[in-house]
């Protein structure tokens, strides 16, 4: 398996902390990634790489609304069930999450507009978004 010590590391060490966390870290991750989501557009399909507990996949839900749609990525299990459970409490129905390597996970190619990789060690040359993606970004994301 690809990234095996950061699947573990994620699952078994940070996630906990993580979700303990997540009020304070979301305090800290939204400056950062805020001035990020002026680009996206409504109606817009987005990758969130190393979405976590969803800090930033839930604010690019809202900017996306009605007819985008979100799907945040990531390894750490406990994550992405914080993460569930945050869309379903405030009721945002244009997200989902999937529990996987976001470098190997296959993705049908040209199905999202843009990729988003806020602090994600899944993509360390490309800590932000770019628009066009960066090529690792495209590969990742599958996307034009
Ligand atoms: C620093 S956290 C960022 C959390 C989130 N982006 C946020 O804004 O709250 C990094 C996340 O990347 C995930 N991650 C690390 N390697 C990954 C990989 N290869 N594929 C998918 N997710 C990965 C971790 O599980 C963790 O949730």
């Amino acid at each position: 398996m690809a990234n095996e010590e950061m699947f573990r590391r994620w699952n078994e060490q940070f996630a906990a902390g993580w979700v303990r966390m997540q009020p304070r870290l979301d305090a800290q991750i939204a400056p950062l990634a805020e001035p990020l989501l002026d680009e996206v557009e409504k109606g817009e399909t987005v990758l969130d790489v190393g979405c976590g507990c969803a800090q930033t996949t839930l604010a690019l839900a809202e900017r996306v609304d009605p007819e985008g749609h979100v799907t945040g990525i990531d390894v750490a299990r406990p994550m992405l069930e914080q993460a569930e459970e945050r869309a379903r409490k405030r009721g945002t129905r244009n997200v989902d999450f999937v529990a996987a390597d976001a470098q190997t996970h296959p993705l049908p190619e040209n199905t999202v507009d843009r990729a988003y990789f806020a602090l994600s060690p899944a993509a360390p040359t490309a800590s932000v978004s770019e628009t066009p993606p960066p090529a690792q970004a495209r590969r990742l994301a599958r996307c034009p």
